[in-house]
């Protein structure tokens, strides 16, 4: 595998995930992970990110100077040239102008990393910092306009460096730089797929657990699922899969759990009907933070407390992903919103996680759930966020708040689904924001809530687009909500990207 040092940059999981797609395992670590324990993961290669500071200044991370005597080649992107530059004693100063957007890359030397492709070409510029002489043993295998050194190598340390960014997709070249690297550079063997991820978890789930008892989180969404059955192919009976219904689900989605689960999978699933403790918990909270680390904080308890009456279960199965874990906050990057899995966990908790996806990509689980047989509904379920409704109720929750909630997303499901958008649209859901506006109906003064359409594109949750729906279909779930949701006067719809909102409203 090769691993991504992250300086900070906020899209730094694009490199590990291009990696990935080529047939690499590869993942994001703190910049600062020491060389001691990079040697201890049999690497191929190492990859610096990008990041927002400048290497001159006091604090700006380094690395571990030690990691360029582990003698694997290493690529440096943007920031990560620059300290590169930095570290072997070259000058990085502060370009002229900020360059940031497309740029004319002109190769001057012949390279391993450049192996195939034109001369000149277009790639992604985003910096403020160049550096102006390669340091010694370096020679300068690319320019642009306005950086003298776009790409430098020093060829017998195996060490290359671009100033511009490959993992980008208009940098035309860009992923066959990354294929270069990869397969000319770190001579990867390049087996890295689904089916390879699925044969190390159940083996790495199997030594784990031993025959002892594993409990799991199931919600019937995409992700627990996927854990779920993955545990059940590892460990078989000693897996009981729990389903939480918290109150915070959508319409007929806890019966509908269920009956695919007893259906499909021959699996022991109980179901704990908890309504009434979580709405008791969330009373009076608004802040949505608070409200996210309650439902967590519950979750487990309930969990805890159910478990117990099933004799000793040692582990607890969960469906985190890579973006939970990168978007609750690493050493670099700054803490968004803390995601249900992660920042939710009551710290004297008594179960010890098992989190098999923990370094995957939503549509990575998808192939994943897939390649386990699970049926379309369940790998093609829109993602659906642990503290459920509970943040789709902006300010305080209550069970009327719930009900409009729960009926206008049926709604709009109902006529997204007859209108065969469905598939392309990656989320769609409704919410409602905490505020009565004035409408008319029927000749008479109306005092009612509005309900807010969300629904947007994405790849995998880190970037959306909202969803282009035609004015015809929205047009319809307007008008449905409005006649069938009691106490709802207005219909309006989110048209911002992700960034600079996020996905969820709270
Ligand atoms: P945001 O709102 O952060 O959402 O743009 C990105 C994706 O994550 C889902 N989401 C969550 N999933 N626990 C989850 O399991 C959570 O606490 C949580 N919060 C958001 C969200 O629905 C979207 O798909």
């Amino acid at each position: 595998r090769v691993v991504v040092l992250d300086f900070g940059g906020q899209y730094n999981q694009l490199i590990a995930r291009r990696i990935r797609d080529l047939g690499v395992f590869s993942e994001l670590l703190p910049y600062n992970t020491s060389a001691e324990e990079l040697k201890k993961m049999n690497l191929k290669g190492i990859v610096f990110s990008g990041g927002p500071n400048s290497v001159y200044e006091e604090n700006s991370p380094k690395c571990d100077p030690e990691v360029f005597n582990l003698g694997l080649p290493i690529l440096g992107i943007c920031y990560g040239m620059q300290m590169i530059a930095y570290h072997f004693g070259a000058k990085v100063d502060r370009a002229e102008k900020r360059e940031y957007g497309k740029a004319e890359l002109d190769i001057v030397s012949e390279t391993p990393l450049f192996k195939g492709m034109d001369k000149t070409q277009t790639v992604w510029m985003s910096h403020s910092d160049v550096v102006t002489a390669p340091p010694g043993g370096f020679r300068v295998d690319g320019k642009t306009h306005s950086a003298p050194i776009a790409a430098m190598s020093h060829p017998e340390r195996q060490i290359y460096a671009v100033q511009f960014h490959p993992e980008v997709r208009h940098s035309v070249y860009g992923n066959e730089m990354l294929r270069n690297f990869l397969y000319e550079i770190c001579k990867c063997s390049g087996n890295w797929n689904m089916e390879t991820f699925i044969e190390d978890a159940v083996e790495e789930i199997r030594e784990r657990v031993g025959d002892r008892k594993v409990l799991c989180a199931l919600s019937g969404g995409v992700d627990s699922s996927v854990v779920a059955a993955l545990i059940h192919k590892a460990v078989g009976d000693q897996l009981t899969c729990m389903f939480v219904d918290h109150g915070l689900l959508r319409k007929g989605e806890a019966e509908s759990v269920m009956k695919t689960f007893s259906d499909n999978f021959r699996m022991n699933v109980v179901k704990i009907d908890a309504k009434d403790r979580f709405l008791k918990k969330l009373a009076g909270v608004t802040d949505p933070e608070q409200k996210r680390k309650i439902i967590g904080n519950e979750f487990i308890r309930v969990f805890e407390e159910e478990s117990a009456k099933f004799g000793d279960h040692q582990f607890l199965g969960q469906g985190t992903l890579y973006t939970d874990i990168i978007e609750s906050g690493t050493d670099t990057a700054h803490t968004i919103k803390s995601h249900h899995n992660v920042g939710g966990l009551p710290e004297d908790m008594k179960m010890e996680l098992i989190e098999p996806l923990n370094t995957l990509f939503k549509d990575e689980v998808r192939k994943v759930g897939k390649e386990l047989g699970l049926p379309d509904e369940i790998v093609w379920r829109q993602p659906f966020p642990g503290p459920g409704l509970g943040i789709r109720v902006i300010g305080e929750v209550t069970e009327h708040k719930l009900n409009i909630v729960r009926e206008s997303d049926a709604i709009l499901r109902e006529e997204i689904k007859k209108a065969g958008l469905d598939r392309e649209i990656w989320q769609y859901f409704t919410t409602l924001p905490d505020f009565r506006s004035v409408g008319v109906m029927g000749d008479v003064r109306t005092y009612a809530y509005t309900v807010g359409i969300r629904a947007v594109t994405s790849i995998d949750g880190m970037t959306a687009d909202w969803a282009r729906i035609p004015y015809e279909v929205l047009e319809r779930i307007s008008n449905r909500i409005i006649n069938e949701v009691e106490d709802v006067n207005r219909v309006v719809y989110d048209i911002t990207s992700k960034p600079p909102a996020t996905i969820e409203w709270e």
